[in-house]
């Protein structure tokens, strides 16, 4: 069975440069076959140097031991700001172990188990638009994952709901803001000022559209906390409305509430609906264990409507989903800067210089796993009882964890579980779909398939 598809690696630097100038889209179009293989390496940028770290040991060390010493990287701070701005994905140091500290219990596991019923009217209501799908027509998997996982959030996070118009506003927003935002991070590399370019501006606008719809339905809640009119806590809003800063005793301002909202948005959904899109694509690629999978729901749950206890016995989707997140991991590199002068290996970096390290690069390296490039979603029943370390970090590691890895996959398993329980999920002949390397990894061409109803 050949390999799910992912961008041929290059062979030469004149390539690299072919590449960079005609098919800039996405960085994973200037991977080398060794990228994957190497223990570290240097990228030179026009402005911009970058030491890979592929090592595991060294990887570890940076995010996990010596964590200190490699920060966020200020250049990802500066490119989501506008969306973002001081939220807990791009801060440092105090500011970052405050809202760390503040988000931590509203994603303990319980709470994400009371989430479930949220999290099932979003899944009733995507069912709802699924059966309106005419059989045997071409279906974009991902512009419905996008949709379903951007209004779990909004149940999730603000107890609203999100209607199909606001959901298209607010994508359409977003893929502006994702595709700007790649332009810009070019001209800042070639240090040239972005006071005056049309990009910056229709990126800011794009933000501020984004941040206008959050703001609607925060505006509300934030007047009647002030007011002393909601005083408990019912979702991730009233915990982040209702708490205090134990220094100073000051609630949150607003802007510090929509800057928090938007990046859970942000991180909640875009990531979700790049795994799921991907899942989707490959299910539909693999029909051998798609049927597995049915058979799996089938003993688990029968034609009755999934319920929370169901979703750790799903061993087989959970699996699935987890062999996805090896293949396409949403978060392809995670940014760090050097705080002081470090030596990784043979290669120097002064401080203020970036390091990166790639899941997409450790979970496709034929060291850390057998055929890397291959969709074998069995290894991880295997795999789960030796721990991964790692060479498995779709969700990071460290203290800078996914804090909503455990939030993620339930959802994930959900969402999978209900289209397979209704579905059979078919390729379609000729279609392929193009990964780009932006803010996440989606596909360009989003994951067209074809959806048929089982029969009862
Ligand atoms: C499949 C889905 C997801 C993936 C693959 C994913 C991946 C990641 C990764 C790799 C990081 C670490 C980035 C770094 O160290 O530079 C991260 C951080 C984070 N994620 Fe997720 N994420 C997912 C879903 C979610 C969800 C559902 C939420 C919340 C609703 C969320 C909220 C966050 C937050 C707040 C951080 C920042 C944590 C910190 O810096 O302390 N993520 N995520």
């Amino acid at each position: 069975m050949s390999c799910p598809i992912h961008p041929k690696p290059l062979k030469n630097k004149a390539s690299l440069l072919f590449t960079f100038f005609i098919k800039r889209n996405s960085w994973l179009n200037g991977l080398f076959e060794r990228s994957y293989s190497m223990k570290t390496g240097k990228v030179n940028l026009p402005g911009l140097e970058i030491v890979v770290a592929n090592e595991l040991p060294l990887v570890k060390n940076i995010m996990v031991d010596d964590v200190a010493k490699y920060p966020k990287n200020h250049l990802l701070h500066e490119l989501l700001e506008p969306l973002l701005g001081d939220s807990i994905f791009t801060t440092n140091g105090c500011t970052w172990r405050k809202q760390r500290d503040l988000l931590n219990p509203a994603f303990a596991h319980a709470r994400v188990s009371k989430v479930f019923a949220l999290m099932k009217q979003s899944t009733d209501d995507m069912l709802k638009r699924l059966d309106k799908v005419e059989e045997n027509s071409r279906f974009d998997m991902d512009a419905e994952m996008t949709f379903v996982t951007a209004d779990i959030i909004f149940r999730t996070i603000m107890t609203a709901k999100l209607d199909a118009d606001s959901a298209q506003k607010i994508t359409a927003a977003f893929t502006r803001f994702q595709n700007q935002s790649l332009k810009i991070s070019m001209l800042r590399m070639f240090k040239i000022p972005l006071i005056f370019s049309y990009k910056e501006r229709q990126r800011q606008q794009a933000a501020a559209e984004i941040r206008g719809a959050l703001e609607k339905v925060i505006r509300p809640r934030y007047d009647a906390v002030t007011r002393g009119e909601e005083t408990e806590s019912v979702d991730i809003l009233s915990s982040l409305l209702l708490t205090r800063d134990p220094d100073t005793n000051e609630r949150f301002s607003f802007k510090e509430i929509v800057d928090q909202v938007s990046m859970l948005f942000l991180a909640g959904h875009e990531t979700s609906a790049s795994a799921l899109s991907w899942a989707f694509y490959l299910i539909s690629e693999y029909p051998e264990i798609q049927q597995e999978a049915y058979k799996e729901i089938q003993t688990v749950i029968g034609d009755r409507e999934i319920e929370a206890k169901d979703i750790k016995k799903l061993s087989l989707i959970t699996a699935i989903f987890r062999e996805t997140l090896r293949l396409y991991p949403p978060v392809g590199f995670m940014m760090r800067e050097a705080a002081e002068e470090v030596t990784l290996r043979d290669k120097i970096v002064k401080i203020g210089k970036s390091v990166v390290v790639s899941p997409w690069l450790i979970h496709r390296n034929k060291d850390n796993w057998d055929r890397p490039h291959n969709f074998e979603p069995k290894r991880f029943l295997e795999e789960q009882k030796t721990p991964l370390k790692s060479k498995y970090l779709p969700f990071g590691m460290g203290q800078r964890v996914c804090i909503g890895a455990s939030f993620a996959m339930q959802e994930a398993v959900l969402i999978i579980a209900t289209i397979l329980q209704r579905y059979r999920v078919e390729a379609i002949k000729g279609f392929e779909p193009q990964p780009v390397g932006r803010l996440t990894i989606r596909s360009e061409n989003g994951i067209d398939v074809k959806l048929f109803k089982r029969k009862k």
